[in-house]
């Protein structure tokens, strides 16, 4: 690891031939019984793994055994779930503190430093995430890379005007030069975000160089919204693999 991190290995229900949904519903329980109690203001992360902690949460509060929670959901999907399972919803509006969020991710390194949004929720999921106490990064194993932007693409939300103009200046950026950058398809329209943004997905050969350098030249691009780079803001990350869980703080 690249700084002294604190490891805790159990191994929890992971069974030696537990499938990715297995694993994923493992870490997704494990945050809500781990980081979550009674009274708290919760971020509510999107996507397949983020799911299931979503799903415990509403379990939890329908048995009684957590109370008085209140939730922040990070995208439409996952307001829908929640209001579904009678998770009470609250806004950065009127909740701008989180005690805890917890989300999944697309890759995580040796910092805790991450690449999210490939499931396109980037943008609420860093608003809400940024906010939090503690941010709790769910994951199976297959997400841990040696270094950011190798296992696919580097997602950043843009401006719908425009598209074209703000995706040649990400691809001549220097942060990321010989990045291959592609508008985001959903049949043969733009996938629109949430925010009625569109998002171009930048691709690497070679893991991004300098991830604080890259999120700072993209950010400044006007016609970006944000990126997917998620630095210096995990708390902990809750991995399952085959062999069991690990906690990594
Ligand atoms: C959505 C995200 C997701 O957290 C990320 O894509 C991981 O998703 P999954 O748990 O389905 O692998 O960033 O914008």
């Amino acid at each position: 690891l690249g700084t002294s991190r604190r490891v805790t290995r159990s191994a929890g229900r992971v069974r030696m031939a537990a499938s990715v949904d297995e694993l994923k519903k493992v870490v997704g329980y494990k945050s809500v019984d781990d980081y979550v109690t009674s009274g708290m203001v919760v971020g509510l992360g999107t996507g397949s793994t983020a799911y299931f902690a979503v799903e415990r949460l509403g379990e939890k509060l329908k048995s009684g055994e957590l109370k008085d929670i209140v939730a922040i959901p990070t995208s439409i999907r996952t307001k829908e779930q929640a209001e579904g399972l009678g998770i009470p919803l609250v806004t950065l509006d009127t909740h701008p503190v989180l005690d805890v969020a917890i989300d999944g991710a697309d890759e995580y390194d040796d910092d805790l430093n991450l690449v999210k949004g490939r499931g396109g929720a980037l943008l609420r999921e860093k608003m809400v995430e940024v906010q939090a106490k503690k941010f709790i990064v769910i994951v199976d194993d297959s997400k841990k890379v040696p270094g950011l932007g190798v296992s696919g693409a580097m997602p950043v939300e843009v401006t719908p005007f425009c598209w074209e103009y703000t995706l040649n200046k990400l691809k001549g950026a220097a942060s990321v030069a010989g990045c291959d950058a592609k508008l985001r398809m959903e049949g043969d329209e733009p996938y629109v975000t949430d925010n009625d943004n569109y998002i171009v997905d930048l691709y690497f050969e070679e893991p991004i160089k300098d991830a604080n350098a890259a999120a700072k030249e993209i950010l400044e691009m006007v016609g970006v919204v944000e990126h997917g780079l998620f630095l210096d803001m995990t708390t902990a990350v809750i991995v399952a693999g085959k062999e069991g869980v690990e906690v990594i703080e």
